[in-house]
């Protein structure tokens, strides 16, 4: 993280990565925006996987037992839909749950030990890649999901690396489902990134607070506010903190300081959104050969299944 932050704040456009929004106070800030009215996403997200999850199950044409393999699982909320619906479709599967984090981990298996005791949940910490290589050294096929928009807050080229390093480890009968959030009208993807209660600017901000607490920084938070920006054309939330005077920032553990014009920005966050044209594009580039839609009614948001080679 200190030498993330060094380079981040060295940099002419300075630059904070949006993965250190997680510390303990941020994942109850995120598990907040989830349940704000202005943030759809969760929401389109539960009811695709409420309301399709038999589909889903029928799309992949698995017989026999098979692995349900989710990269970057968080508290599986709505992925226990997923499994309850597997589950009554008479589906045979052990769900795989994948997380860097051991205490994400460990509040997931809990939470389904009591809510589906019936499923084989076989949870590994650890990075999304090895440990997707040591699952996939298993003779059974998987199912990989990739959910919550997640893939949003990449950058093209790395949203593109990213599908093709999955890509690589599947096999033929493989499958990946993916959640895209969609382009819509643009308020609404505004309001959901700006919310009137000041959760996502507390979001933001934590950023800092951390800072403060693992970096031995001296961020005045009084001296930086929050904006966010849509642009429909792009399809790019970006996130910012604004510097709103002239000031140093000192860092004691980087024994660094560094200077922030007035007005000058902190980007901390990409959160893209696609059509389904871009989404089946990216696909077919990094070797996908067939794309399935599973959306909600309002059409906001995307499950998309990828598969490797299609079944004949
Ligand atoms: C968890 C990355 C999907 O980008 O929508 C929510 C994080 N940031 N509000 C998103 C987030 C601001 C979220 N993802």
């Amino acid at each position: 993280m200190a030498e993330d932050v060094m380079e981040g704040l060295s940099s002419t456009h300075k630059y904070l990565s949006s993965k250190y929004f997680y510390d303990d106070e941020g994942s109850r800030l995120f598990q907040k925006i989830m349940a704000l009215p202005e943030y759809y996403l969760t929401n389109c997200e539960l009811e695709i996987l409420q309301t399709q999850g038999q589909e889903i199950y029928n799309s992949l044409h698995f017989d026999g037992h098979f692995n349900v393999v989710e990269l970057g699982a968080g508290d599986g909320s709505k992925t226990v839909e997923l499994l309850k619906a597997f589950t009554q479709a008479g589906a045979d599967f052990t769900y795989v749950p994948v997380d860097i984090s051991e205490e994400a981990i460990s509040f997931l298996q809990n939470k389904l030990s009591k809510n589906l005791p019936v499923v084989k949940t076989h949870p590994k910490v650890g990075d999304y890649f090895e440990m997707l290589e040591e699952i996939q050294s298993e003779h059974v096929p998987s199912l990989v999901l990739f959910l919550g928009s997640n893939i949003g807050n990449y950058p093209y080229t790395e949203a593109m690396e990213l599908l093709l390093l999955i890509q690589k480890q599947l096999r033929a009968q493989d499958k990946l489902l993916i959640g895209y959030d969609l382009k819509k009208n643009p308020h609404t993807i505004a309001a959901a990134y700006n919310d009137t209660n000041g959760i996502t600017r507390a979001f933001n901000m934590n950023l800092l607070t951390r800072f403060n607490r693992e970096l031995g920084a001296d961020f005045n938070l009084d001296q930086f506010e929050f904006y966010s920006h849509y642009n429909p054309e792009t399809g790019a939330v970006k996130s910012y903190l604004v510097s709103l005077i002239k000031q140093e920032v000192y860092f004691n553990v980087l024994e660094k300081s560094f200077h922030f014009e007035k007005n000058e920005l902190i980007y901390t966050e990409l959160s893209r959104k696609y059509s389904l044209n871009e989404i089946e594009e990216m696909a077919s580039k990094t070797g996908y050969s067939c794309t399935q839609h599973f959306q909600d009614k309002r059409n906001f948001f995307s499950d998309s299944l990828l598969c490797k080679e299609t079944h004949s």
